[in-house]
């Protein structure tokens, strides 16, 4: 009897340090991720969520930043690959120009995920899946907005993102296909404003400044840090900002909903940036060598001015 109670407790024994082994053997999930930068405060609640996902999920999280340079995240993108990452992710600033590195990826055997901006590339088995928002399908809903608001008349200022981003294009794109349908619906100036409210503010200056200037009715602006930036600028010249100049943009960050309920901004067009625990769900799935689809789009809706006082203290970022 004391053999077997005994015998009984060295297998128990066994067993448990045998699932402690296992835990402590159960590898740490390491995940390279090279940021665009912090151009905007869509940005930074983007930056958030990723963190603070891999954090909850006990993720070592290698972070770059690349400043908006593209030299940069290629830079990233080697040394995630030259640590022996599991899996490297990143939202690039600009569609092209990344088939040698994602070769290098490949060659490895790290897979990639692209987070929230696309690429083009002529190989797509370069990465695994692209997790993000539909920037056309943004553009059409800010041009739909629009010719209900005006009923298809207008003067348009237009503020581009980043010049060869993917949400510039595409936002462009479906913006132009829904106006071309209305011929008193023109765009008289359009100039890059680099997705930053400063930059956005210099270049509606230099609009306003201009022989078009005083014709500008309307302003489209590719995000909401740009529309923001602008708004400054149609106060420092006189003008009201949201009744002189109707401003439709796109993210629906806090900012652009206080706007709205001051009535300096007219409509602006979710794009949400909160995909940390998608981009997760995706990551820890590849690593684990199951199949995720190769696109997932975030849901996103559209606020206008009549929304913003009920929706602005729900806004997480
Ligand atoms: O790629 C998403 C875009 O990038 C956001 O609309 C903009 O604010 C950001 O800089």
């Amino acid at each position: 009897m004391r053999n077997r109670i005994i015998g009984l407790l060295a297998g128990t024994a066994l067993i448990a340090a045998s699932v402690a082994g296992y835990a402590e053997d159960k590898k740490k999930l390491v995940v390279g991720f090279s940021q665009i930068g912090a151009e905007s405060g869509w940005r930074t609640a983007n930056t958030a969520s990723v963190k603070d996902e891999a954090k909850k999920r006990g993720i070592d999280l290698k972070f770059a930043d690349a400043q908006q340079k593209q030299e940069n995240q290629i830079k990233a993108i080697r040394s995630f690959i030259a640590q022996k990452v599991d899996v490297i992710a990143f939202s690039p600033v600009v569609e092209t120009g990344w088939e040698p590195v994602l070769k290098e990826a490949k060659k490895a055997g790290i897979p990639v995920v692209l987070s929230d901006r696309a690429v083009e590339v002529s190989d797509e088995s370069l990465y695994k899946c692209f997790i993000g928002s539909d920037f056309v399908e943004e553009g059409r809903r800010a041009g739909k907005w629009l010719v209900e608001k005006t009923g298809g008349k207008a003067q348009i200022a237009e503020l581009v993102g980043t010049p060869g981003a993917a949400p510039a294009i595409d936002r462009k794109k479906g913006f132009e296909e829904v106006i071309a349908k209305y011929p008193d619906m023109k765009i008289i100036k359009s100039q890059s404003g680099d997705f930053t409210r400063a930059k956005g503010k210099e270049v509606m200056e230099a609009f306003l400044k201009s022989p078009e200037g005083k014709n500008i009715n309307v302003l489209y602006a590719h995000n909401d840090d740009m529309a923001l930036g602008a708004i400054q600028a149609m106060e420092e010249a006189g003008k009201k900002p949201g009744t002189d100049i109707i401003i439709v943009s796109i993210d629906g960050v806090k900012g652009a909903f206080e706007a709205m309920v001051a009535g300096k901004l007219n409509c602006t067009v979710e794009c949400n940036p909160l995909i940390g625990p998608q981009l997760f769900d995706l990551i820890e799935k590849v690593a684990a060598g199951k199949e995720i689809p190769k696109r997932v789009v975030s849901e996103e809706g559209v606020f206008d001015q009549s929304q913003a006082q009920k929706e602005l203290p729900n806004r997480k970022y």
